[in-house]
Formats: structure tokens, sequence, C-alpha cells
């Protein structure tokens, strides 16, 4: 090793980054697809739950094993281990989540490729090129192809930089934009008719729902999605947070971002959603439910924007440039863990290793691609379904029950010295060792 580390130059570049890698795709299109699947309020009552108790707690353990171990996830892990089987089964874990970024960035890719094409659709129809600007929302296989690549190049041009010039400098670029879309999109759609109706169906609960099992999964994998756990990259960010900073209160705000911003995407699609059945677009499906998955974005929403005339060109642009951006901040943590794992375990250049290793992941998606119909789902399932609860798992049973408890109190202590009289202290090791590894088993031993 030896090779010197990067890391964040302030607190606001950390939260940038982090809140970087959790916003994306997930916020802004699954959890008001989901939302819209399972039954509006109830599921964002139970996806606030448990965010906040589950997945928070499992967020922090990721992060306090990165700053402990100042390294990658594989080397954190096995800094906190005693013997030979368990830096073997360290191996495992750090290794699972590298593993489980690069097959959600392949997949990841794509979706975000289309959402770049998306939002170049408007700006050629700006000018005139109705049917040329088909090629960019239609599928098919050369427009993916491209699309994908120019993202993934987009990904490794950031990750190539490093840390401060890379990550961190992108992300204080890209977030403060976001979420300035994300408002003056949210403003514009509660002026129109049929926004009242759709803020009902968001925010008014059906309590009955609210201990379904389906949605309590599905709220779940959500949660950990969203907080990019399981993955190995909140323990590569939490290994470049300064021993100085008070972690339990940086993971704190970085839950509330990503948390607030799923809430606000939410604000955004539900009600446009209504506004589109106000215009005549039709939001529900034949079974009664409302539409979801990827007909709400690339059906429901154009033909929202459609609707409006020019300003409509205005709008679906600036949507889709606020998804792409959403996606390229997560993007860059997702390869991060992978390219820091090569640098430090094989001496290998960053540049080196960033460009190598991307293009790998470019090469399974392109696999993926030429065999979207059933390898894009597979490779979610695999990745996200069972990789990332079973290795976020994996990791509240590693500083449950193999990290010392005074180093882990330690860890906590450092950068907060009036920890102790905190409801954190005084629950969190207790909780991360019996209640997040026995929780997160359970509903995901229900889901099979
Ligand atoms: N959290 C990101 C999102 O909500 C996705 C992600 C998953 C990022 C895993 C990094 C690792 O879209």
């Amino acid at each position: 090793m030896g090779v010197s580390r990067g890391g964040f130059s302030s607190r606001f570049g950390f939260i940038m980054a982090a809140a970087g890698s959790a916003v994306g795709l997930g916020n802004i299109w699954g959890f008001p697809t989901q939302t819209a699947s399972n039954g509006g309020a109830a599921f964002v009552l139970v996806y606030l739950v448990l965010a906040f108790c589950l997945a928070y707690p499992a967020f922090m353990a990721e992060l306090l094993i990165g700053r402990y171990g100042q390294a990658n996830a594989v080397t954190s892990l096995q800094k906190m281990s005693h013997n030979l089987w368990q830096k073997r089964f360290a191996f495992m874990v750090g290794f699972g989540g590298i593993i489980a970024a690069a097959l959600i960035l392949s997949f990841y890719g794509i979706l975000a490729g289309w959402m770049m094409s998306f939002a170049i659709d408007p700006v050629v129809r700006l000018f005139g090129f109705n049917d040329a600007a088909q090629w960019f929302v239609n599928q098919s296989l050369a427009r993916n192809l491209i699309f994908t690549a120019l993202f993934m190049l987009l990904t490794i041009f950031i990750i190539r930089r490093g840390v401060e010039d890379g990550i961190e400098k992108w992300s204080k670029r890209l977030m403060p934009m976001l979420i300035i879309l994300l408002t003056v999109l949210i403003i514009y759609v509660m002026s129109l008719e049929g926004a009242s109706e759709g803020l009902k169906a968001y925010l008014q609960p059906d309590l009955s729902r609210v201990f379904d099992a389906d949605l309590l999964i599905s709220a779940l994998g959500q949660a950990f999605f969203s907080l990019s756990l399981g993955t190995s990259v909140m323990i590569i960010y939490g290994s470049y947070i300064s021993k100085k900073e008070n972690l339990v209160s940086l993971g704190a705000q970085v839950t509330l971002i990503d948390v607030s911003i799923a809430f606000l995407a939410g604000l955004l699609i539900i009600p446009a959603m209504y506004v589109a059945q106000a215009q005549g677009v039709a939001i529900f499906a034949e079974d009664g439910s409302l539409i979801s998955g990827s007909n709400l974005v690339f059906t429901v929403l154009p033909s929202l924007f459609d609707g409006m005339g020019v300003m409509g060109l205005f709008v679906g642009f600036a949507f889709f440039v606020l998804m792409t951006i959403a996606a390229l901040t997560s993007s860059i943590s997702m390869l991060e863990g992978p390219v820091s794992y090569a640098v430090e375990r094989h001496d290998m250049e960053r540049t080196k290793a960033t460009t190598y290793i991307g293009l790998g992941i470019l090469v399974l998606s392109i696999i993926i691609v030429l065999n979207i119909s059933f390898m894009l789902d597979l490779v979610a399932m695999i990745s996200t379904q069972y990789g990332q609860p079973i290795i976020a798992m994996l990791c509240c049973v590693f500083v449950g029950w193999i990290w010392y408890r005074n180093s882990i109190l330690a860890e906590i202590k450092q950068g907060n010295d009036d920890v102790e009289n905190t409801l954190f202290w005084k629950i969190w090791p207790w909780y991360i060792k019996f209640v997040c590894p026995t929780a997160i088993a359970a509903v995901f031993i229900h889901s099979l």
C-alpha cells in the first residue's frame, strides 16, 4: 500500500458527496414509483419510520467502519478483525460490497443513459426537428448503447480526478443545482389544475395498509437502496472524513437530506400525475392502481410535458437534467468503491484503475443492453434485493459482534466529545448488535 489517500476537504464537501451518493434515481424515480404502486401515503409513512429506525443506524455502522479503518472496504473491515477467520469473513463482506456496487452501476448506467437521451429530446424539438427527436425517446439498441457509454464516460471522467477534485468538487456543484431544479419544478406543478388531488393521495395515509408485508419489504429495500447501503460506498466515503468531524451528526444530516429529497420528489411526481390526468392522460392501469415503473417516468410525465406546449419543452428538459444529475452523483460513488480497492490493495495508479474498472463495468452494461429483456431486471434484483440487504446486515454483525466495544465507543467519540450524554451513545451499540441484523434478516427472509 503506502499510497497517499485523498479525503474530503470540508464538512460541506462530505455532506454533498454522501448526500449525492444517496440521492439518485432511487429518490426521484424509485420512491415516487413505489409510493404510487403501494397505496400512496401509507408507503410514505412506513418508509420514513424504516429510514430513520433501521437504515440510519446501519448507515452509521458503515461510516464508522470506514472512518476507523481509513481505507477501502476490505482493508477497513480487516482492521477490525482479530483472527484469520474474521479476516476472511471481512474480505467476503468487503469484496461482496464492491461487487454489489459494480453490478448496480452496470444497470444504473443504462437507466441514467435513458435520462440523458430524454433530456436531449426537448432540445432537439425546440429547434423544430420533431422527427429526429423520436430517436431519443424510442427504445433502440443504438440509442441505449450510445447513451450508456456516454454516461459511463462522464462517471469515469469525474472519478479519475480523485476525491477532492473529482467527487467533492462535482458533488458541490451538482447537488445545489439538483435542489434548485426540484424546487422550481414543484412550485410550477403545484400551480396547475389537478395538483391538489394528487397532494391528497400523497399525504393522506390509508392506515389499514401500513402493516402490509409487501409494503414493508418494498419500503425497507427502498430505504437501503437510497442510503447506498451494503455496497462498500459509505465505508469508503466514511474513510475520507477527518477524525475531527462529528460523524453522528454528519450521518444524521445526510439521512435527513436523502429522506427529504425523496419526499420532495414525491411531492413533484404524484401531483404531476394527477395534473396529467386533468389533461386527459390515463394515470391508472386497468386494475385500478396508479401507473408506476418506467411507464410513469417515460410515458405519463412526457405526455404531461407535451400538453404544456413550448413551456413543456423547458420543463421536460429541466426534469430529465435533474434525473441525470442525481444519477451522476450516485454513479461516481459506485465506481469509487472498486477503484479505491484496486488503488489501495493492488497499488494501481488511480487514473488507470478508474479507466480499466469503468470500462469493464461498461462492457457488462453492454451485455445487459444486448439482452435487455431479461438481464436488466435480473441484475437489478440480484444486486439490490439480495446483495445489498445481506451485506448491510453482515456489516451490522461485524460492528456488533466482531469489533471490540471499546474501539467502537472510541471511534464514535472522535470529534464528538459530548456524545456520552446522548441517546445515540446509550442505544446504538446495543441496537446495531441485536435489533438491526434481526430486523433486516426478518424482512429479507420474509421477502423470499
Ligand atoms: N442511493 C442511490 C439512489 O438512490 C443508488 C445507489 C445505490 C448509490 C448503491 C450507490 C450505491 O439512487
